[in-house]
């Protein structure tokens, strides 16, 4: 119904996908009227019919980066990262294409320019910015890239230079991505499992400083995505030659989660106009990654490609340019592309079944 009023279609799956992520807002607000509460849903539902992003601003992680980490360096920039799209690497983490990508294709011509292949003046930079690096946190993370703090900098400075006015921010779509850099940054420093809940909600307070940030700029429309199950990851399930996932780590996502979840309802609640929406990540990577019959993907938990052991990883070559890593015949048919991250079609699957449960709620 809406995606008839927003009149766009998708590229990349069912519109419906989209009205997912948009609504999940509504579930968040909980007024303590009835009459207040009709009122509001009401209001949101027109806002929704006409709100048409012209921009996306995006910030994150390897799961929204589409190529800001340094070429030199980043796995993203090598031989086998984007055989499918666009068919050589391209600074995505991912065979093809990365979340980022769906909701950008969904409401415009195209996913925002990176910015570090910005160019002032260019054509581009009406689509709005991707500020995404992966390897980051909200904190700093021994890969060194800028945290979600000095992503927002940014921002901030090309509004004070007029790049960006307050009405292209009030019809933007701000994306945040937070997929767990965090954590492994926590366990690296040989950080306690036991200790990991009060370190989760310095993780989540702070990430509620950015999106308030964010929101401060003048965004109105902020979707941040929860956190994925670390738990089934195959850097985590690789012990266990990708059978099941950790659960002990997933209750800690389902923590987080719920943390984060909270974060955004206070803020949210009642406001006229509610600006955060969780993209819940983790149901749809569970219906997925527990569909063990699944013909799409008949072996869930395991990646695409992979180092030919424990010293390589995916992209790895030697001195002599030998390539230490193995891809799979099919990334169609893989849900994980490497340890870390989805293919183009787990993200595709991962939007398609935000769509189902939409249905049937
Ligand atoms: C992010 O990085 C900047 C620059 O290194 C640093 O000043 C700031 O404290 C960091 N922010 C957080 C929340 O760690
Ligand atoms: C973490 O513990 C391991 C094994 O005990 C040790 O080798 C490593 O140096 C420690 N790392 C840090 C950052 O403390
Ligand atoms: C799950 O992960 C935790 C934390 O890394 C680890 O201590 C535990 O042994 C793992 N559980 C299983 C069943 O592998
Ligand atoms: C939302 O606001 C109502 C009152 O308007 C209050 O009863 C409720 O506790 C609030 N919820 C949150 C999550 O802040
Ligand atoms: C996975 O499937 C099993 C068996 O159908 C079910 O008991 C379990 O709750 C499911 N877990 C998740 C996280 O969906
Ligand atoms: C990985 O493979 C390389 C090359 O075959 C070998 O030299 C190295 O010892 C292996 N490392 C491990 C941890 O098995």
């Amino acid at each position: 119904m809406v995606m008839q009023k927003l009149g766009v279609s998708s590229l990349f799956g069912p519109p419906l996908l989209w009205i997912t992520f948009v609504s999940g807002r509504i579930s968040l607000v909980q007024c303590a009227s009835p009459h207040h509460h009709h009122h509001h849903h009401h209001h949101v539902d027109g806002r929704l019919a006409v709100f048409r992003p012209t921009k996306m601003f995006v910030f994150g992680d390897s799961y929204a980066d589409t190529g800001n980490n340094p070429k030199a360096s980043a796995s993203s920039w090598k031989v086998p990262y984007g055989i499918t799209f666009p068919g050589k690497p391209a600074g995505r983490y991912s065979d093809g294409r990365v979340l980022t990508d769906f909701p950008a294709a969904y409401f415009g011509p195209r996913s925002p320019i990176p910015y570090r292949w910005r160019k002032v003046g260019s054509k581009y930079v009406k689509y709005g910015m991707n500020f995404a690096f992966g390897g980051t946190g909200v904190f700093d993370t021994p890969t060194a890239r800028p945290n979600m703090t000095v992503q927002i900098d940014p921002l901030q400075q090309l509004i004070a230079e007029s790049v960006y006015t307050g009405q292209d921010l009030r019809s933007s779509l701000a994306l945040v991505t937070n997929s767990g850099n965090d954590y492994s940054a926590y366990l690296a420093r040989n950080g306690s499992i036991r200790d990991l809940p009060k370190f989760i909600t310095r993780v989540v307070n702070q990430l509620a400083l950015d999106i308030e940030r964010i929101h401060g700029l003048g965004m109105k429309m902020i979707a941040i995505a929860g956190l994925q199950p670390l738990g089934c990851l195959p850097g985590t399930t690789a012990s266990d030659s990708f059978r099941t996932c950790n659960a002990t780590i997933n209750s800690l996502v389902t923590f987080h989660n719920q943390l984060q979840s909270r974060a955004v309802a206070k803020p949210n609640n009642c406001t006229r106009s509610p600006p955060f929406v969780i993209v819940d990540l983790y149901t749809p990577f569970m219906s997925v990654l527990n569909d063990t019959g699944s013909t799409k993907f008949p072996e869930p938990l395991k990646p695409c490609c992979v180092g030919i052991n424990s010293s390589y990883s995916c992209g790895s070559v030697d001195q002599n340019g030998q390539k230490k890593y193995d891809t799979c015949k099919d990334p169609k048919r893989m849900f994980f592309w490497d340890m870390l991250h989805p293919t183009r079609e787990g993200w595709r699957a991962v939007f398609s079944k935000l769509g189902s449960n939409l249905k049937q709620s």
